[in-house]
């Protein structure tokens, strides 16, 4: 198995820098695209066989060195009780999102062994075709960003819902987010027994608060995952979107890679976050959209801004947007790796 993934994760010398990026999977690929004429996302998701083949789609077209299940964050809602769908170019839609302390209380039990046994299953099958291959990635929501999709109900820009119930209703807010912890840190420590060989926590709304409230509202229950993990000895990457005036407090709420995206040099920000620990990032997606050449120096000064000190992970700062060349992700990998070659 390629082992550079896992070595960096540990801060351990690797023969070059690891890449992989986050949405390898998606519409960006014509063969994801095939598939979703003839299934839905949650169909996907729903279905093993197909969500394994999703899965290999990127790590047999592009020279990646991780996997990360093909899933979505959202999928522990519908066992909660908060029925929601894919909306064509609007993303998710929460049919009856939580605006109310009762609406907090009504939400169920769940058993994720149970209730997301086929993510596990997926997990199972793909350990076995990645044998040899590349390490899986295992992957879950930070409280914050969970309980926002729960409230705005969709994709929001000013997460008025969010901040109005947190700042009105805050022992409501916690126990909310204190359901979402608990519940993620056993579906995580569930995938982990399933196979998963590193997990990342995605808070990609965290960057929407300001530093005492992420401090209050948030990194209390994403703390509470982290801790629940650590006794796992699998590596688990942290990351946020817009968070370079939090960085500081999002790594200490926990993980032993931090992922960052473009907005802050790639130095400085592991300057905030400390050399002990990993960091992952941070290339700017449009830059995929645009030419080679200023895509590959844009590469090579993260390359540079990393210093080739042990623990870089080279990811974007954010998913692989829709309308991406294939080929300038396959170009992107291949000269990652050959540029940071020792
Ligand atoms: O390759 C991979 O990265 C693995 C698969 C993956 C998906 N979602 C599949 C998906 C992962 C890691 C996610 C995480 C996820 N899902 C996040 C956190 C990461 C981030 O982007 O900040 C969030 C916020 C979600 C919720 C979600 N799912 C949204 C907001 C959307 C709509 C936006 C969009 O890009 O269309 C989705 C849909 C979704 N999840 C797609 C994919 C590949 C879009 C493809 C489709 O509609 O077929």
């Amino acid at each position: 198995m390629k082992d550079r993934f896992l070595r960096a994760c540990r801060r351990e010398p690797v023969d070059m820098t690891p890449v992989w990026f986050m949405r390898q999977a998606g519409r960006y690929m014509a063969e994801y695209r095939a598939l979703r004429e003839r299934y839905s996302l949650l169909e996907i998701c729903a279905q093993p066989e197909i969500a394994v083949a999703v899965t290999l789609q990127p790590v047999d077209a592009i020279d990646v060195d991780a996997a990360i299940l093909f899933s979505d964050l959202l999928l522990p809602f519908t066992p909660l009780g908060l029925d929601f769908d894919f909306v064509k170019g609007e993303g998710p839609s929460v049919e009856r999102p939580i605006r109310s302390a009762a609406d907090v209380e009504r939400l169920r039990e769940v058993e994720p062994r149970e209730a997301l046994g086929h993510v596990l299953e997926t997990i199972r099958l793909l350990r076995r075709e990645l044998e040899g291959r590349v390490p899986l990635v295992g992957f879950g929501g930070a409280p914050f960003t969970l309980a926002a999709y729960a409230i705005e109900g969709g994709p929001s820009t000013t997460y008025a819902h969010t901040k109005a119930f947190m700042y009105s209703e805050p022992q409501a807010w916690h126990r909310l987010c204190g359901r979402f912890a608990s519940l993620i840190a056993d579906y995580m420590r569930a995938q982990i027994e399933a196979g998963a060989q590193a997990i990342q926590i995605f808070d990609s709304w965290a960057g929407a608060l300001s530093r005492p409230d992420y401090r209050e509202f948030a990194l209390p229950h994403s703390r509470h995952i982290f801790e629940a993990l650590s006794d796992t000895g699998v590596p688990v990457i942290h990351f946020g979107v817009g968070a370079a005036a939090i960085l500081r407090d999002l790594s200490l709420a926990g993980g032993d890679v931090i992922g960052v995206d473009w907005r802050l040099p790639l130095d400085e920000a592991w300057e905030v976050i400390g050399a002990d620990r990993g960091i992952q990032g941070n290339l700017d997606p449009t830059r995929l959209l645009g030419p080679a050449d200023g895509l590959f120096a844009a590469a090579t000064e993260v390359l540079r801004q990393a210093g080739g000190r042990p623990g870089h992970i080279f990811n974007l700062g954010h998913g692989v947007l829709p309308g991406t060349p294939l080929e300038r992700v396959q170009e992107l990998a291949r000269y990652v790796h050959r540029t940071s070659a020792s």
